[in-house]
């Protein structure tokens, strides 16, 4: 069962995020000697990354054993503004002691986009412990309820094979590159973090109908755990037909 979290403010949902990030980080590298993270892009999760690498969460991490993953990315250059990778880059890693060779981005260097999914597929398989499995994944959810860059309707949502794939977004008129739902299911830890009015309607939707399959955010099949953190306004219409 899903554990679902309201919290009062914006701000206060990126404490607890913030917070619960802590947690799990310390836990993995307690255990595991390390911690294996994929970020979600999109504007939301900016408000996390940038309160992690300020006082006091950026020094209750022992950030030399964090590597950090992507959920997706836009197929953009690394430095076009809307790469989740420089996003994330300004917010967070760029401010924290990461080793470098830890941060592990999506290349969108390449011809093709599938050539990209391919290669981080490698580069997963090769650095995930045991092949597959993040301790955490932090993802959003769009208005039309994807999530990563799993589009309603798009081919990307059956692909059970492959633990990366390129995917081509008509209605954005752009390709994405993104992890797969088996990817996602094998993860020790899911957390959905979603703030704004904006969402309520999808968000009702898809917490009202936990085995739904309307949307792609409602059709992950979790093995490990999966939170929902949101702000009042996401759980708005939620929480009043409850
Ligand atoms: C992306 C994301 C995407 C995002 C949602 C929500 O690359 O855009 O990974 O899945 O999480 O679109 O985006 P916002 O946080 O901007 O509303």
């Amino acid at each position: 069962m899903d554990k679902i979290q309201v919290f009062l403010t914006k701000s206060a949902l990126y404490h607890g995020a913030a917070e619960y990030w802590g947690k799990i980080a310390r836990l993995a590298i307690e255990q595991r000697g390390a911690f294996h993270v994929a970020l979600a892009g999109g504007n939301t999760p900016k408000g996390l990354y940038q309160l992690l690498a300020s006082e006091p969460y950026v020094s209750q991490i022992d950030w030399k054993r964090v590597y950090i993953y992507f959920g997706d990315e836009r197929y953009v250059p690394m430095d076009h503004p809307d790469s989740n990778y420089r996003m994330a880059r300004e917010s967070l890693l760029d401010l924290v002691p990461i080793p470098p060779q830890q941060i592990l981005r999506i290349q969108t260097e390449y011809p093709d986009p599938k050539l990209a999914a391919d290669s981080y597929t490698q580069m997963l398989k090769s650095s995930l412990p045991e092949g597959e499995h993040f301790d955490l994944v932090l993802l959003g959810v769009g208005s039309d309820g994807h999530t990563a860059s799993l589009f309603p309707g798009t081919s990307i949502l059956t692909e059970r094979n492959r633990l990366v794939a390129e995917v081509y977004v008509e209605k954005l008129n752009t390709w994405r590159v993104s992890i797969t739902y088996p990817v996602i299911e094998k993860a020790r830890q899911v957390l959905f973090l979603v703030a704004g009015i904006d969402k309520a309607p999808v968000i009702a939707c898809i917490l009202s109908e936990p085995q739904g399959r309307d949307f792609p955010a409602q059709r992950l099949q979790a093995e490990g755990e999966v939170h929902w953190y949101l702000d009042t306004d996401a759980a708005h219409e939620w929480e009043h037909q409850k």
